[in-house]
């Protein structure tokens, strides 16, 4: 749906929420069915548990459960929405689009709909999308969610990759708002396609690179280079953060949070001692959601809004990196 431009110039977060599938597995469990331990796990990365989708829980159901929420929270009805995107890289098929069916299935309809496929970026893709059409006028309302079922990508027989990764989803509902002081202030969106190999779901032998050493012998299985996609995520990240307060003339200490995809507990805390930000400015919250991918950013979002730990007026900067190579920013006063 599309309005006449009513040239606002405000955007704000107006509500979010999320949607999880009540199956929790912990380090342990997981360790009865694969060669791995609580203790190599929690110490290489962080995570503790993460959620699993189960009886019939889908990334579909979890991301219209979440964008339900969110609307609630933003005191909205489904028919108030213009559009809505939804990040992902586990789609429930490749046509339709998954936030077609999300529309529908919350009632939205004819709201636009459109999937992002930027991996663990796509949130933050989708933040900035948004951020720019709501700022042209021509859309108040519009959902970003973030949904992935990870399970149904993983070779559950490769620890390197398995223990790594977990399901839920996450929505943010972006609207304009009648004060010009709140909104996105900065934003990036990058790419590095020679990179595309760390991290790939082969559908076939003709995906593989011919020097490929990772792959588990599984097709349509996310294959993983892990020290390729740490050296990445850690440098990444501490370059994209500084490139995004530089860009504003803020220096770490003026952001009220830092709200980073949860690859690993390590990489985090590498690039915030690096930035010198104290700890309760990065939150982290892998140990019980693991990575998942499009949904981490929006997932702690959620959390700390719940936990009134952001608050009107705040300096917000969340940060997406991940598969493609992708990775991006978007540095938002609330
Ligand atoms: N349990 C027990 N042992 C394991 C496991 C496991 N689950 N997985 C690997 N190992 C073993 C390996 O076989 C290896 O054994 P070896 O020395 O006998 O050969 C040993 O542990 C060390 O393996 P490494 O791969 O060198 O372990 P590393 O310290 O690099 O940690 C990890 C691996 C955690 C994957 C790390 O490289 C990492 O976090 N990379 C980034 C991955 C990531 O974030 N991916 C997310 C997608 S993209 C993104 O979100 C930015």
């Amino acid at each position: 749906m599309s309005t006449r431009s009513t040239a606002l110039t405000g955007i704000r977060i107006a509500g979010t929420g999320l949607g999880l599938p009540d199956n929790v597995v912990t380090n342990d469990e997981l360790a009865k069915t694969v060669d791995t331990s609580d203790e190599w796990i929690s110490q290489r990365t962080g995570i503790r548990q993460r959620y699993v989708a189960n009886n019939g829980t889908t990334m579909r159901s979890m991301a219209a459960m979440a964008t339900k929420k969110a609307l609630e929270q933003a005191g909205l009805r489904p028919s108030d929405l213009d559009m809505l995107l939804c990040a992902t890289m586990t789609p429930e098929m490749c046509c339709p689009c998954t936030a077609a069916q999300i529309v529908a299935d919350i009632g939205a309809v004819p709201a636009g709909a459109s999937d992002i496929s930027a991996a663990c970026s796509g949130f933050v893709y989708g933040l900035n999308m948004a951020s720019s059409l709501v700022a042209t006028g021509h859309y108040r309302h519009i959902a970003v969610v973030g949904a992935e079922q990870m399970s149904r990508i993983l070779d559950w027989k490769d620890r390197r990759t398995c223990v790594l990764f977990g399901d839920g989803a996450g929505a943010a509902i972006v609207s304009a708002s009648d004060n010009e002081a709140q909104g996105c202030l900065y934003q990036s969106m990058s790419s590095d396609g020679t990179g595309g190999r760390s991290l790939y779901c082969p559908r076939d032998e003709s995906q593989i690179p011919t020097d490929d050493e990772v792959f588990s012998g599984t097709f349509n299985t996310l294959q993983m280079n892990g020290r390729e996609v740490y050296k990445f995520a850690v440098s990444t990240l501490q370059r994209t953060i500084e490139k995004s307060l530089d860009a504003c003339d803020l220096k770490a200490s003026d952001l009220a949070m830092v709200v980073a995809h949860q690859s690993n507990q390590r990489i985090l805390e590498s690039a915030r001692e690096r930035l010198g930000l104290s700890q309760d400015k990065l939150y982290i919250n892998i140990d019980r959601f693991a990575n998942t991918s499009a949904a981490s950013v929006p997932i702690c979002l959620h959390e700390l809004l719940d936990a009134g730990r952001l608050k009107e007026g705040d300096l917000v900067l969340f940060v997406g990196l991940g598969g493609g190579l992708t990775w991006a920013s978007s540095l938002w006063k609330l």
